[in-house]
């Protein structure tokens, strides 16, 4: 699913929603899990967010790729490694990628989260589920983006041998990530929320966010929370 836009055209009755916001939430929710985060919560909305802060959380709070003001943490990855996020709770609000996973949680089995930085570990837990996949890419306010799905075509192919690819979609960006797997950055280099991001002065939470496999977390959501499977 290209964007949230038409996830009601998608049966998720039988199926996990896998999110993925490469540039940069759920690159930042696999990352916060990865160095010891207890869980992450998702919220759609600012307000919601500030709600969960007052009651104690770590709140991270993006619009347009930049920090709300009053919040403690903005969306680059980097931001997650800090030691003293170690068993935190954060409460989290993005622009697309929270939104996202606000649209699929109420109809899919579960909701899985997806990143380059996580790609095997999600695609090895994947092959072991016996329902079907929806990719759903965060996009940038119900338009498609290039990273996203690249993403999806990347977990096409590491699943292509035990899942039959049923959605021209999903075969659009299988062939896109074949042609351009070998240099990720440069075929993202003239995309939307790259140049967006570059206009801000972020540049290496975009090279940072398309490394394959750099952690083994499985980010499920349990109770609207995301916490690792593993
Ligand atoms: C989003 O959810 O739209 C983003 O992760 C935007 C960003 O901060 O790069």
């Amino acid at each position: 699913c290209l964007t949230p836009d038409l996830l009601h055209l998608h049966k998720l009755d039988n199926s996990i929603v896998v999110v993925a916001d490469i540039f940069r939430a759920t690159s930042c929710m696999v990352t916060g899990l990865a160095y010891g985060v207890k869980s992450i919560t998702p919220v759609a909305s600012v307000e919601e967010c500030k709600f969960l802060q007052d009651k104690g959380y770590i709140a991270a709070a993006e619009r347009d790729a930049r920090k709300v003001e009053g919040f403690d943490l903005d969306n680059s990855p980097f931001s997650y490694m800090h030691e003293s996020l170690i068993g935190a709770q954060i409460a989290m609000t993005t622009t697309n990628g929270t939104l996202s996973i606000s649209k699929a949680k109420s109809s899919a089995v579960k909701v899985m989260i997806g990143a380059f930085l996580n790609l095997g570990a999600l695609a090895e837990h994947l092959k072991t589920e016996p329902y079907d996949v929806v990719v759903l890419c965060a996009g940038w306010k119900g338009r498609p983006n290039l990273e996203d799905t690249l993403f999806t075509g990347a977990l096409a192919e590491a699943l292509k041998d035990e899942f039959m690819l049923l959605e021209d979609g999903t075969l659009m960006a299988q062939r896109l990530y074949q042609q351009s797997r070998d240099n990720l950055l440069a075929s993202v280099s003239n995309s939307s929320h790259v140049r967006r991001l570059q206009r801000l002065g972020i540049q290496k939470d975009i090279s940072y966010c398309l490394q394959t496999d750099l952690y083994d977390v499985v980010p499920v959501l349990r109770g609207g929370t995301l916490v690792s499977m593993n």
